[in-house]
């Protein structure tokens, strides 16, 4: 499904010398390292700021925090994501309010934001959080414009799209802020856990500063509750020595997918007909899409699934409970069919192997084994 050792061998020596480097300095927690990777971050996603931190989940909540999100209000999610998605905005004293996801992408669908938001239904709206599902940035025009029309704060859970763009601008510079997660598979990522929230707002900057270290502006002074979410030096050097990659990473993965596409294609399992096996998810012209993951809709996905496994064939569901149907949201009165998209893709998608080291062989085994298990 993903061999990070080929990535590690390409940058070993880069990687450990940065490591011996914050060893030497014996500065572990925040520091110069991190306040580097925090402009090198921000240049690259095309903001003005980035804060460290220490996972995207609490990149999630400090976004949500500085945008202006709290108890009694509301903000509009997915709710085909994982779970941090959502979770985060109770973390910051908020109530979830879950929108279906277009079928063709998996990503919110602005025309039903557009139509929940028309009816009125909730109170206390505060933030619009859409997901760049998969390395697909949202449509982010439309969800601006409504963003604006009903004055909710657009905050981006970018976990997933490092160097995605819609229309040309980057991910994580769309929104009032933006999170992105840096977990060992994401497209960027840590030997551990990290996180950085982007924004080109200075104050919400500097609250998130705050926050990520127990609210405090200076030594022992304490003004708010924040929690320990700083970023350590060892992640942020680590990230430094692979963010310049990033883009050839990208470009790799996007080539990988072309490929899939050609093949799938070539099989004949995405035929236009009706009883076609398999779907592809939709890439729309807007986005520059980043394929953290590749993502089909499969019949029978989960005798697939094993028979894929059988062969060592590594695959993943993301998502295979919808957020609005997870036990701990129970209280949000969410009942099975009320977001009919989202829990179709459920039981239908299918993420198979994907990463930039990915070979045209294995590629064609994948697509090979998939053609026989339909055969
Ligand atoms: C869409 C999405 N949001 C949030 C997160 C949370 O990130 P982390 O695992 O770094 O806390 C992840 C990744 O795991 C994710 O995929």
């Amino acid at each position: 499904m993903l061999d990070l050792a080929r990535q590690y061998a390409t940058i070993r020596a880069e990687a450990l010398a940065a490591i011996e480097r914050v060893c030497s300095s014996q500065h572990y927690i925040l520091g110069e390292e991190v306040e580097a990777f925090e402009h090198e971050l921000a240049d690259f996603c095309g903001t003005a700021l980035a804060v460290g931190c220490n996972s995207g989940t609490d990149a999630l909540w400090l976004a949500l925090l500085a945008a202006g999100a709290g108890p009694g209000d509301s903000v509009i999610t997915t709710p085909f994501s994982f779970f941090a998605s959502a979770s985060a905005i109770v973390r910051a004293g908020a109530r979830p309010v879950f929108v279906d996801v277009d079928p063709h992408t998996l990503n919110l669908d602005p025309t039903l934001v557009e139509a929940h938001l028309r009816t009125g239904k909730s109170t206390r709206q505060r933030a619009l959080l859409p997901v760049h599902l998969y390395g697909q940035c949202a449509p982010m025009d439309v969800l601006q414009r409504i963003a604006d029309e009903f004055q909710l704060a657009l905050v981006e859970d970018a976990a997933q799209a490092i160097g995605a763009s819609w229309n040309g601008r980057r991910a994580g510079s769309m929104g009032a802020t933006a999170a992105f997660s840096f977990y060992p598979s994401k497209n960027l990522s840590a030997y551990g856990d990290a996180g950085v929230v982007t924004t080109n707002n200075p104050d919400f900057a500097a609250r998130m500063r705050r926050l990520r270290n127990h609210g405090s502006p200076s030594r022992y002074l304490h003004e708010e509750f924040g929690w320990n979410s700083r970023l350590d030096a060892i992640q942020a050097a680590v990230l430094r020595v692979k963010l310049p990659h990033v883009e050839t990473w990208n470009r790799q993965r996007r080539e990988r997918a072309a490929t899939y596409d050609r093949l799938f294609t070539q099989s004949g399992l995405t035929s236009a007909t009706s009883d076609a096996p398999i779907r592809v998810l939709a890439t729309t012209p807007q986005a520059h899409h980043v394929f953290h993951q590749y993502v089909i809709r499969a019949r029978r996905r989960d005798d697939l699934r094993q028979f894929l496994a059988n062969r060592k064939i590594g695959s993943e569901v993301y998502y295979p409970i919808p957020l609005h149907l997870q036990p701990v949201f129970a209280h949000l009165g969410y009942t099975e069919g009320d977001l009919p998209e989202a829990e179709h893709a459920a039981r239908e998608v299918l993420a198979i192997p994907m990463f930039p080291e990915l070979t045209d062989d294995e590629q064609q085994w994948v697509v090979e084994s998939i053609a026989e298990f339909y055969s």
